[in-house]
C-alpha cells in the first residue's frame, strides 16, 4: 500500500494519493482512509473513476447508507446517489449555505462521499470548516454555557424548494446538544449550523437569537477553513459530525454535474 496524505491548511483536509477508490479496497486501505478522514476531518482524492455501482460500495465501508427523506431519486435503481447539478437553467445550487448534512434528521449522517464528473474550467469550489476547532477557540465561559445547551434544527425553510421535489417528501426537524462528542476521537465540536439551526432551546427568543448568530460566525471563521479546488473526477468525503461545508454558486452558466452518496450516523451525544 502506497498511501500518500498530505494537509491542504493546517486546519482542515487533506489530500490523499495511492489509492484506487474504484476497488476493492483492502481491509488495510479502507482502514487507513478512516484514520485520514478522523484525523483531518474531510479528505480528497484525484483522477478518479467509479462507477455508481463502486461509489455505493465504497460508502458502504464506511456505513450504511442513507436515501435523502425530501429529494426524488434521480437514479433509476439508486435511490440513494443524490445527483449535484448545475448549468445554464440554474438559479442556486443545493449547499450554498454553511451546513453540516442533513443535521435536521434525529440521528444525523456521519459522512458524505461527493464525486464530481465534470466541473467548470474555474470556480465550483466547496469550503469546509473545522468545528473541533470551533468549539476549542471558544472562551471557557462561552463553553460552559454551550455544554448545557441544545438547538432545534429544521428542514422546512430548505426541502420546501424546487430541488427537493419528492411528492412524499419528508421534513426532518430535530433537538441536538450544540456540542458534541465525537463517537470515534471523543474530541468535542460545535455542532450548529447556518443550513438547518433556527434557534436555541430554553431561552427568550431575542437570547437564542444573539448566541446562535454568535455562534454560527463563529463557525464561519477563515482560520478553521480549507477550499477544495475541484477538477474533474475529484472526490471529497467529509465527516458530518465535526465539519461544515458550503458550495460555491459563481460558475454560472456553466456545467457543475456529480454524485453523492451519505453514510447513516447516531444521535448526537
Ligand atoms: C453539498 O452540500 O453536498 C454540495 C456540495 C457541493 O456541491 O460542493
Amino acid at each position: 500500500m502506497s498511501l500518500q496524505v498530505r494537509k491542504i491548511t493546517p486546519a482542515i483536509g487533506a489530500e490523499i494519493s495511492g489509492v484506487d477508490l474504484a476497488g476493492p479496497l483492502s481491509n488495510a486501505e479502507a482502514s487507513a482512509l478512516h484514520d485520514a478522514l478522523m484525523a483531518h476531518q474531510v479528505i480528497f482524492f484525484r483522477d478518479q473513476r467509479m462507477s455508481v455501482e463502486q461509489h455505493k460500495a465504497l460508502g458502504r465501508l464506511f456505513g450504511d447508507l442513507l436515501v435523502h427523506p425530501a429529494a426524488k431519486a434521480e437514479i433509476e435503481g439508486h435511490p440513494e446517489i443524490r445527483v449535484v447539478h448545475a448549468d445554464a437553467t440554474s438559479t442556486s445550487v443545493t449547499g450554498e449555505v454553511w451546513h453540516s448534512d442533513l443535521s435536521c434528521a434525529s440521528e444525523p449522517p456521519m459522512g458524505s462521499i461527493l464525486y464530481l464528473h465534470e466541473t467548470p474550467e474555474v470556480g465550483g469550489d466547496t469550503a469546509f470548516a473545522n468545528m473541533y476547532l470551533a468549539y476549542e477557540t471558544l472562551s471557557e465561559p462561552i463553553k460552559r454555557l454551550c455544554e448545557g445547551l441544545s438547538a432545534f434544527h429544521t428542514s422546512a425553510h430548505v426541502f420546501s424548494q424546487g430541488a427537493y421535489a419528492r411528492s412524499d417528501k419528508i421534513m426532518p426537524e430535530a433537538v441536538h446538544p450544540i456540542v458534541r462528542t465525537h463517537p470515534v476521537t471523543g474530541r468535542k465540536s460545535l455542532f450548529v449550523n447556518r443550513g438547518f439551526t433556527t434557534r436555541i432551546e430554553g431561552l427568550a427568543k431575542h437570547e437564542s437569537g444573539a448566541l446562535l448568530e454568535m455562534l454560527l460566525r463563529h463557525t464561519e471563521t477563515p482560520e478553521f477553513q480549507c477550499r477544495f479546488r475541484w477538477q474533474r473526477h475529484s472526490v471529497a468525503f467529509w465527516d458530518n459530525r465535526c465539519a461544515l461545508h458550503r458550495a460555491t454558486f459563481d460558475y454560472f452558466p456553466n456545467v457543475r454535474h456529480g454524485h453523492r452518496v451519505t453514510i447513516k450516523g447516531d444521535r448526537p451525544v
